[in-house]
């Protein structure tokens, strides 16, 4: 089929791409003259595992080019699909750029009578597709709803295993206007072999943010379990996690052996959620509700604990070394996740600025963030360096703040070696194994620690 993606960002670019591999013929659209030409080019310009192969076998074979002209991207395609942002602005969610795009789709339709289905694959809230879109695209095509297809079909694809997760879809929703839109979808996903959920456009924009709203809950809820845990002694949120997780209904026994489900590496206590999606959608969702006239505590404690983990730590800091003012704090990990370099909504950066806010003199080191990198995100003041150890070089306190596997094999020794009196603030509770030199101070999370 011919498939036009409006917007190469992340979930435009990784959805394009692995449905040129599955054979179809696809046209990406984007508004940057540079993104459009490193990807005819055959040049992913976002890193993601597997993507640059795929879109270099996708651009040589044919199947795949990008264009800034909508009018040449939807030239004969079935299905056009809006990938395009839906950032925060002053905390709600920002609809321009969809209604953009289906005003440009909208314009589009009207020169032609072909049947084409707009499906909305940007995250939005319920009532957008059949509401905003909808009437975008009747307004200047001049066509109703019907002789064009309509459909949502969220994205749930995770930064580090995108392309995994979209060629091997744990499932297909498809939120559809009528029978024939949701049908002329499923025949794009008809290469797929997973459960496909054939529902209204409402439920398939509300399924992705209860399914990311969840998530986000539940790492809350593990670090309100956390900070119990620390008030009282003798007492692991790791070990407390431990016996919750062997319930069978979170961890089932299939044909005798235990399965443990990607699920429950959210039932974890650490340093807090963050990333493009858990942050935005949840906040998202509040919003939502209280426009729906609907109070929504639950929302507003999951995100209040997340906001609460960035002073946690730098307590966590502070404690031991009698304040943070002129105290060198090394801090690990910046991104908000290993295996990525995306830094927004870093809980690792939300940690750094506490420290600086606190007065502490922060250095940090992170494989995907070398010195010199420069990005908005990256709070002024903070030093990068090249390797761990010279981040650490002579700081009162080490923070682990993401997770990369680089951590946890270093030579803690050689670290605590390099500290006049080390303090380790171990923010991912992934470093439980290492044996701690005589003298350093291990500070998980979710454990009491003398000072
Ligand atoms: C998420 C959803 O998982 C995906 O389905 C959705 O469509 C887009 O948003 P992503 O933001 O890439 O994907 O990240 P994910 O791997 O789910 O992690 C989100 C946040 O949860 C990160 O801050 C991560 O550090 C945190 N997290 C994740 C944990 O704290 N513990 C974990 O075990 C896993």
């Amino acid at each position: 089929m011919r498939v036009c993606v409006v917007g190469t960002g992340y979930v435009g670019l990784v959805t394009g791409a692995c449905l040129a591999k599955v054979g179809h013929q696809v046209q990406c659209v984007d508004v940057r003259p540079e993104v459009v030409e490193a990807i005819n080019a055959g040049r992913s310009p976002i890193v993601e595992p597997g993507l640059d192969d795929i879109l270099k076998a996708g651009v040589a074979e044919g199947h795949f080019r990008a264009s800034l002209s909508l009018q040449e991207g939807m030239e004969g395609a079935e299905i056009v699909l809006v990938a395009v942002g839906t950032p925060t602005t002053k905390g709600d969610i920002d609809l321009r750029y969809v209604r953009e795009a289906a005003e440009g789709i909208g314009r589009t339709l009207a020169g032609s009578s072909a049947y084409r289905v707009v499906t909305v694959k940007s995250t939005v809230v319920p009532g957008t597709t059949d509401g905003l879109v909808r009437t975008s695209l009747e307004t200047t095509s001049g066509r109703k709803a019907g002789q064009f297809g309509l459909c949502m079909n969220p994205e749930f694809l995770r930064e580090g295993c995108a392309v995994e997760d979209f060629l091997e879809p744990d499932r297909i929703v498809i939120g559809q206007w009528d029978e024939r839109s949701g049908d002329t979808l499923a025949k794009m996903y008809s290469p797929f072999s997973c459960p496909v959920v054939r529902t209204g456009l409402r439920n398939a924009e509300l399924i992705k943010y209860t399914a990311n709203a969840l998530l986000a809950s539940m790492i809350s809820f593990s670090n309100q379990i956390a900070m119990i845990c620390e008030s009282l002694d003798g007492v692991d949120v790791d070990e407390v996690f431990t016996g919750v997780h062997l319930d069978r209904r979170l961890s089932p026994v299939v044909d005798g052996r235990r399965v443990h489900p990607g699920l429950l590496a959210y039932l974890k206590a650490g340093a807090g959620y963050g990333g493009s999606c858990f942050p935005k959608d949840v906040l998202a969702l509040r919003q939502f509700a209280q426009e729906c006239g609907v109070p929504a505590p639950l929302l507003e404690a999951v995100m209040a604990v997340n906001r609460s983990r960035a002073s946690h730590l730098a307590d966590l800091v502070e404690e031991p070394l009698g304040g943070a003012e002129g105290k060198k704090v090394a801090v690990l990990g910046l991104t908000f996740k290993p295996f990525t370099d995306d830094l927004r909504e870093s809980p690792a950066l939300a940690a750094v600025e506490e420290l600086l806010r606190r007065g502490a003199v922060v250095r940090a080191y992170d494989p995907e963030v070398p010195p010199g990198r420069t990005d908005p995100h990256l709070p002024s003041g903070l030093e990068l360096f090249p390797n761990a150890i010279d981040a650490v070089r002579e700081a009162q306190a080490v923070v682990l703040a993401t997770a990369w596997p680089e951590f946890l094999g270093l030579d803690w020794g050689a670290v605590c070696a390099a500290m006049p009196r080390p303090v380790i603030v171990d923010g991912r509770n992934a470093l439980k194994e290492v044996q701690w030199p005589h003298g350093a101070l291990y500070r998980p999370i979710g454990r009491r620690t003398e000072v």
